[in-house]
């Protein structure tokens, strides 16, 4: 709900346990007030406080009254030069060369439904589910017009956040930054999460107080990275899974973003989120507009399980577009670990015979398949079959999958290009590159200018043959290496700052176009993994692949980083062979169905070389799998440990919505000598219905959750359990 007060000059959004306010102040300036639990209602504006403080500039027309200052109040979205001294949300370079911002609040409008970007990811949903704020801000001097967009789900505790930036005037102005998202709190007193890590081991959670000073997270790669993801919580010193108050901010972008928090002088805080100023600025011409991408922000009162599941609701109810609908997805067979580029038709088939019998339903064809692509040096930017490896094109090779009871799915990479290929020979300007710089390689491949429309037509045009016709369900949209020398010969100099994101909204112009040519056909995303894994892609592509690390127990800390934004869902995960290609770990093919079918599920592997006791357990697994897929990937999901604890057991949880059925998983560490005796403690149950575990024992719900499963004593590293419980 959205409610303005005018004569008191306040603008309150409720969700269902949360309360977000704003005060138009004096002279115009939007503040914010409160952001934090719901509350009944009322003026919250008692805690901006006036006074006279060292150092801290007064607008000029606060005249000589020296206790109005922008440096010292909680901004609505911060700006740049006129006496805020801390993270500006906007700097301007206007045409005298001044890069200063001066916002003032004109006016605001509450309508049903969810406004939309232009060619930007965004939430979306009915109009009885949704609401939408704009307020417009204005800069005088500048001829600019702000537009702060904020859309409420309430139901979920969704907060949306966008920001249109339109030039009013009649000289051509640039943007040097444009955040999505600024956040004030009169505490600081707060925890920043951050998920980090690399290629092979992404989204690692890490925790840190806020300090004086800046601190944060954001990637110069051209996209989102496995370096750091552009979702970060905020939350009391106190806050758990369980407890304590906790804010969680994602954006919905691929590109280069930052998330940063400042610890100002007088101990407030202040979160910053949006595209990177990094090599970033955009022209605007008289009457042009730019659109910052959509964040979208949790407000938990009581712990992070609680945040993760309302964020897990919105992104899979309001965000996912699913061609597959209600549909139970495809448990998947792809080739890539057992193959990788060395394969023809009858290694496919090979392998594809295997697979329905043991429960898979589609098989993914992964890179390889095209131009001269025999190993990573050739191929990419043809994409046209090699005849030589599959005779007769695909055609025959989808007639021959399917004759075996599977679907068909294929990879493509439409973003990069070898030297060794045919586009790049045609078009070697169509590279990024620098005038007069060398090219840096990554994985012996070079980016495409995907800013420019030509070069994403010709990629597409020959994508679209390709596939148009096979009989194709699925494709898996690849991406790697990062962006280097991004220059665009399409660009004037004085607009190579906007690159990096022209490429982005590239990508999506790209994405959208395949949606539209392929409507039925389901798209996971992949980046070398999960080096992509954000709410942007989220929106075109369902599904993304989680890492290239397959390994059962790396995937626990990898799946239980993302799983406190994304849902179980949307994480591209599957079972592979031992010893794991990454980690050279063993673990038992039990360990690793369970942790796989905590995500999208499929496997990765020759499974003509699996034993018939291998393959027995695969067809168990698949089974369990289908028949309790609505549970796994739409139920409530629960953390019950913290794999980075190296507790004796990691365990999470899935329940579901009328919370009669729950399947609870686990795999243990290293084998210790003299273990002890340990429990199971569930979440999420009913504590007053009594459930069956495994078809076995019953238990009231509330034992379960406050005293647990008894759980065996397992010898052997790695092994899992899992314990489906069923109200009586
Ligand atoms: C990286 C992906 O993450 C892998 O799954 C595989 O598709 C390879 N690329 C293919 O080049």
């Amino acid at each position: 709900m959205i409610v303005l007060d005018q004569e008191n000059k306040l603008i309150t959004l409720h969700t269902k346990n949360t309360t977000y306010q704003m005060k138009v102040w004096d002279y115009n300036i939007l503040l914010h007030a409160y952001y934090g639990p719901r509350i009944s209602g009322g003026d919250l504006s008692y805690l901006l406080r006036c006074k006279d403080r060292g150092f801290s500039p007064n607008p000029s027309e606060a005249g000589v009254d020296r206790t109005f200052s922008l440096d010292t109040f909680p901004q609505e979205y911060s700006t740049c030069g006129v006496g805020d001294f801390r993270l500006p949300s906007i700097e301007l370079e206007l045409p005298c060369g001044s890069r200063t911002a001066d916002l003032r609040y004109v006016d605001s409008q509450v309508r049903r439904g969810k406004y939309s970007l232009d060619g930007l990811p965004a939430f979306h949903g009915s109009e009885g589910e949704w609401e939408t704020l704009s307020i417009t801000l204005t800069d005088a001097a500048a001829q600019v017009d702000v537009e702060l967009l904020y859309g409420v789900l309430e139901e979920y505790d969704v907060i949306t956040r966008a920001v249109r930036v339109v030039n009013r005037g009649g000289s051509a102005i640039r943007l040097c930054s444009c955040a999505s998202l600024c956040l004030d709190f009169i505490r600081s007193d707060l925890d920043m999460i951050t998920f980090n890590g690399a290629h092979v081991m992404e989204r690692c959670p890490s925790r840190v107080p806020l300090h004086p000073g800046i601190q944060g997270v954001g990637s110069v790669r051209g996209a989102s990275s496995h370096q750091h993801n552009p979702f970060v919580i905020l939350c009391g010193r106190d806050a758990d899974e369980d407890h304590g108050l906790c804010y969680g901010a994602m954006l919905l972008y691929s590109g280069n973003f930052q998330a940063v928090a400042e610890v100002d002088q007088f101990e407030n805080a202040r979160l910053v989120m949006g595209i990177n100023p990094y090599q970033f600025s955009w022209t605007l011409e008289p009457g042009e507009a730019f659109t910052a991408p959509e964040a979208a922000l949790v407000c938990s009162p009581s712990g992070f399980g609680p945040m993760s599941r309302q964020f897990h609701r919105g992104i899979r109810r309001s965000l996912i577009r699913d061609p597959w609908g209600d549909r139970r997805k495809p448990v998947l067979i792809n080739h890539w670990e057992a193959t990788e580029m060395y394969f023809d038709a009858d290694k496919l088939a090979a392998i594809a015979q295997e697979a329905a019998p043991l429960g898979m339903e589609l098989f993914v064809m992964d890179d390889g398949w095209f131009g001269a692509r025999n190993d990573d040096n050739a191929g990419l930017g043809d994409w046209f079959v090699n005849e030589k490896k599959l005779p007769g094109g695909l055609e025959a090779l989808v007639s021959r999958i399917k004759g075996m009871g599977l679907e068909f799915g294929i990879w493509i990479e439409p973003e990069m290009v070898n030297e060794d290929s045919d586009l790049y020979r045609a078009h070697p300007d169509w590279a990024l590159n620098v005038p007069g710089r060398g090219l840096s390689r990554g994985r012996n491949q070079l980016v495409l200018d995907f800013s420019r429309q030509e070069v994403r037509d010709h990629v597409y045009g020959q994508i679209k043959a390709a596939l148009s016709g096979a009989g194709i369900s699925y494709i898996k949209w690849d991406m790697n290496r990062s962006l280097t020398e991004v220059w665009s010969a399409a660009l004037p100099p004085e607009r190579q700052g906007e690159v990096y994101h022209r490429y982005v909204l590239g990508v999506y112009e790209f994405a959208q176009r395949l949606r539209a040519d392929f409507p039925d056909v389901l798209i996971e995303g992949c980046c070398g993994g999960g080096g992509r894994f954000d709410g942007g892609m989220l929106y075109y592509t369902p599904q993304i692949w989680c890492s290239d690390n397959t390994d059962a127990i790396d995937r626990l800390r990898i799946q239980y980083g993302t799983s406190f934004c994304y849902p179980v869902s949307t994480m591209g995960a599957h079972v592979s062979a031992v010893p794991n290609g990454v980690t050279g770990r063993i673990t038992p093919m039990e360990t690793r169905g369970v942790v796989a079918m905590s995500g999208t599920f499929g496997y990765e592997m020759d499974l003509s070389k699996c034993t018939t006791e291998e393959k027995e357990t695969v067809r168990r697994q698949t089974a369990f799998f289908k028949e309790h897929y609505e549970l796994i990937q739409d139920g409530d999901y629960y953390r019950l440990s913290d794999p980075f604890r190296n507790g004796p057991y990691t365990a999470w949880e899935h329940v579901s919505p009328d919370r009669r059925e729950a399947l609870a998983s686990l795999v243990t560490g290293p084998f210790r000598g003299a273990p002890p005796f340990l429990t199971l403690r569930l979440k999420g149950l009913d504590p007053s219905l009594r459930y069956r575990v495994n078809g076995g024992d019953s238990w009231p719900g509330d034992v379960l959750m406050e005293v647990g499963i008894p759980l065996p004593i397992l010898t052997g590293d790695y092994q899992a359990l899992q314990f489906y419980v069923k109200a009586e």
